[in-house]
């Protein structure tokens, strides 16, 4: 019996070989070494995003103990005694109906398409500028920063705690996803909550034009968020919302180094961006699994997943599965659009869809406008994540590259050097 670990760093490098063997081989697959249960045919991972009541998305104790991307990763026991004593963090992505249903009826209107649109002149100037000051690492100067700073606009911080912002957001992200320091992790989420609770108390004295007074003020069934629900909501929001987006760009980034041409007419037709947008989404997307816990003995295709089992459709073979899609390993703009499943599907499906789509579009324009020679100057470093996809670094040039000296054609399959492998 083969087994997965999806620590490899050759699965982490390039994953998508090893998609093909589940899909064709194992399409539910048990990796003992991670405890979780892989789903990676379209229409199966389709089918369990769409069933919440059978596959739940409130992970429980099992999201703090233990890192289920990286079982080595204990968190420690002084640590997790004093969670013990918390009452369980309750959020919009690891709740279910009817808590999920509510919650997101309330927070649903801080993210409508228009409020969104909206914001599109700001991230423009915000974009410009990040691109005067654009040196070597595209990741760095440009996909990292924007995020951290539209969000923070959005809801209102001011711009002297936005290195707060940021380092919070990373090391939740990192000792959520890749196996970063639990004890940072914990540190900084006692931190956010402590200055998200004070922005939320003084948004309810003197309210002003940003999400988090919108959230505080009642709607018209007079429903109200609780302090816990506005503090987590606002935790949720970095942590969903940053590395993703910032992700999207390195990765869309990535794609188009690799296809020269498809730079060339982007930086004279900007009306190719949203296309490219989707297609990174689809070939090459930020999140590549996602978490799911049986409620109930479940048959997945032809197998049998016991109650309480750990599942992870992953959504990154899934928008590659030559069942569902033509040419799937293919960079192509003429697919139909909306039809990938990299912001999920169902009830918990993305809300920060207009906000990423947007953010993405505007950095590709803007750099492919500016700076038509833009070009990869070395190695990128990857983020050691198996459901986490994107970069560290980008480094660039935007001078012509001489060519065999800078450019590195077909770097997206190269970056981590082996190849992948199922033991
Ligand atoms: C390219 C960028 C992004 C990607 C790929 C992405 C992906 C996803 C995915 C796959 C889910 C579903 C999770 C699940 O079913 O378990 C999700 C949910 C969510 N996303 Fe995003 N996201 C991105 C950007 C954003 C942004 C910019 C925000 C907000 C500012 C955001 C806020 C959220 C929230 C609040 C949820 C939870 C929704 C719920 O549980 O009902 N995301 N995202």
């Amino acid at each position: 019996m083969t087994t997965l670990d999806l620590n490899d760093p050759d699965f982490v490098a390039d994953p998508y070989p090893v998609y093909a063997w589940l899909r064709d081989v194992e399409p539910v697959h048990y990796s003992a070494a991670n405890d979780l249960w892989l789903v990676s045919r379209y229409d199966d991972v389709l089918a369990v995003l769409r069933d919440a009541p059978g596959f739940s998305s409130d992970l429980g104790k099992a999201g703090l103990d233990d890192n289920p991307f990286n079982p080595a990763i204990r968190i420690p026991r002084r640590l997790a005694r004093l969670l013990d004593r918390l009452p369980p963090v309750r959020t919009l992505l690891t709740s279910d109906p009817p808590h999920h249903t509510q919650l997101r009826r309330k927070v649903a209107k801080a993210f409508t398409p228009r409020r969104i649109a909206a914001l599109e002149p700001r991230i423009r100037e915000i974009t410009e500028r990040l691109v005067d000051d654009l040196d070597d690492d595209l990741v760095r100067d440009v996909a990292s920063p924007l995020p951290t700073i539209v969000i923070a606009e959005l809801m209102g911080i001011p711009a002297d705690r936005r290195d707060d912002f940021k380092r919070w957001s990373d090391e939740l992200v990192n000792g959520l996803l890749t196996g970063g320091s639990r004890i940072r992790m914990a540190r900084s989420a006692l931190a956010v909550s402590w200055f998200f609770a004070r922005t939320v108390r003084s948004r309810r004295h003197r309210p002003g034009g940003d999400v988090i007074s919108l959230l505080v003020t009642r709607d018209q069934d007079g429903d109200a968020l609780t302090l816990a629900e506005l503090v987590n909501f606002c935790i949720l929001l970095l942590v969903a919302g940053n590395e993703t987006t910032t992700n999207l760009v390195s990765n869309a980034m990535l794609a188009l180094f690799d296809r020269p041409d498809l730079w060339r007419r982007l930086g004279t037709d900007p009306d190719l961006a949203p296309a490219v947008v989707e297609e990174t989404l689809r070939y090459d997307g930020p999140a590549q699994g996602l978490l799911r816990v049986t409620t109930a003995e479940v048959r997945i295709g032809d197998v049998t997943v016991p109650e309480g089992a750990r599942v992870l459709p992953l959504t990154g073979s899934a928008n590659r599965d030559p069942r569902h899609w033509a040419d799937p390993d293919a960079f192509r703009l003429d697919r139909p659009a909306g039809d990938h499943i990299a912001f999920g599907s169902g009830i918990h499906y993305c809300i920060g869809t207009a906000l990423a789509r947007l953010e993405t579009r505007i950095v590709l324009e803007t750099l492919a406008r500016r700076h038509p020679h833009l070009g990869p100057a070395g190695v990128p470093e990857r983020i050691q994540s198996p459901v986490l996809r994107g970069l560290r670094t980008l480094p660039v040039t935007i001078r012509p590259t001489v060519p065999g000296t800078g450019g590195l054609p077909g770097r997206a399959a190269q970056i981590g050097g082996r190849n992948s492998s199922v033991r």
